[in-house]
């Protein structure tokens, strides 16, 4: 129980000294964190924060919730903030889920990377079956008012669109890009920036895993919609990678950090099966050799719990116990 003790040492620590004496932050549960933490570490190099994704079921076991806040500065709601969870009937909002996500970041005083406003994935049909431009533009623009109106000054950056290309670079069909072309783009960003000006706005895709054809494509998106300044703040890369695909990550954040007036790129979703050492290694590399990549986030803490549970892609084993990739990332960041 490596989690239990270290953090049992941390809070004897903090407790032994004088009030006066602590550093501001040390004074909140933020206390309970080693100094040897992941997203401590990378902060340490001028980065913003290397988090995970979490809910309500993860963090309230306390393992869980004992790691994350030893080893992350942020969390990211798995599931509880997507349209099927947060609007399932129009204008029916059931945000416990999110609620319940922000709470405990900001008890802890760890940020939110927010998780997603427009997704043609886990959409209510009530949205996928809506056949009239003016309908749908009302259903986002409400839909982003309220869920991101809601967490505004509360979350560090929004996805806001969620997985909208081909892997040729193309735009998918969905209900969004059928109905309204690109524009749902335009209109979704500006409707975010409306309700939470304070927080980053990005665009986040999954396979941006090497300079290919659905990264030009997203890049050439964006150069569009930033033409004339900055909508869209940052861009994701998921980074959900397969043994030995790690080649082309540098590659591809670089060219995602060259599109026009991003002033972000994110790891969002990271996982890699089998989660080979030298697999986290590069990956970690590669986002320290491009400044603009401000954040890491794992898709999740433990094994057991990740999406691909028998890839075993994560950085702790079912015991919650560090595993070779945990060690392998600390030394990069170290
Ligand atoms: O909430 C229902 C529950 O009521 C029901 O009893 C149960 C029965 O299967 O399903 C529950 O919903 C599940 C949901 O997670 C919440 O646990 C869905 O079945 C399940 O499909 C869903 O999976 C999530 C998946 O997105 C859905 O697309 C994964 O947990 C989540 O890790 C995954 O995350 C996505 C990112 O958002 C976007 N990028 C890819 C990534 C991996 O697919």
């Amino acid at each position: 129980m490596k989690s239990f003790f270290t953090a049992f040492v941390a809070i004897a620590t903090i407790v032994a000294l004088p009030l006066d004496a602590r550093p501001v932050a040390e004074t909140s549960a933020l206390s309970v964190r080693a100094a040897t933490g992941l997203d401590k570490l990378f902060k340490a190099k001028g980065r913003a924060f290397v988090g995970t994704a979490s809910d309500q079921g993860r963090f309230s076991n306390a393992q869980n919730s004992a790691v994350t806040l030893r080893e992350f500065g942020s969390v990211t709601p798995e599931n509880s903030m997507k349209w099927d969870a947060t609007e399932p009937n129009p204008g029916q909002f059931t945000l416990s889920g999110a609620d319940a996500l922000v709470n405990y970041a900001t008890t802890n005083g760890i940020l939110v990377r927010a998780h997603t406003l427009v997704w043609h994935s886990q959409l209510p049909t009530w949205v996928s079956s809506i056949t009239d431009k003016t309908v749908l533009t009302s259903a986002i623009q409400n839909h982003i008012a309220t869920v991101a109106g809601r967490y505004a000054g509360k979350v560090r950056s929004w996805d806001v669109v969620n997985e909208m290309f081909n892997e040729d670079g193309s735009v998918r069909s969905s209900v969004f890009s059928n109905l309204l072309g690109t524009s749902f783009v335009d209109l979704s960003f500006a409707a975010a920036r409306k309700a939470d000006p304070e927080a980053l706005l990005y665009i986040n895709d999954f396979n941006l895993d090497s300079a290919n054809a659905k990264a030009k494509g997203l890049v050439n998106l964006v150069n569009t919609v930033n033409a004339n300044g900055v909508v869209i703040d940052g861009i994701g890369t998921q980074t959900h990678l397969g043994a030995g695909g790690a080649g082309g990550v540098a590659a591809a954040i670089k060219l995602l950090a060259s599109a026009k007036n991003v002033k972000e790129v994110a790891i969002t979703e990271l996982d890699i099966g089998q989660a080979g050492a030298a697999d986290y290694t590069a990956v970690v590399n590669a986002c320290l050799a491009e400044t603009k990549c401000q954040s890491i986030t794992l898709w999740g803490v433990r094994d057991p719990d990740s999406w691909r549970a028998s890839e075993t892609p994560l950085l702790f084993d079912a015991n919650f116990a560090d595993k070779a990739a945990y060690t392998a990332v600390a030394k990069v960041l170290a």
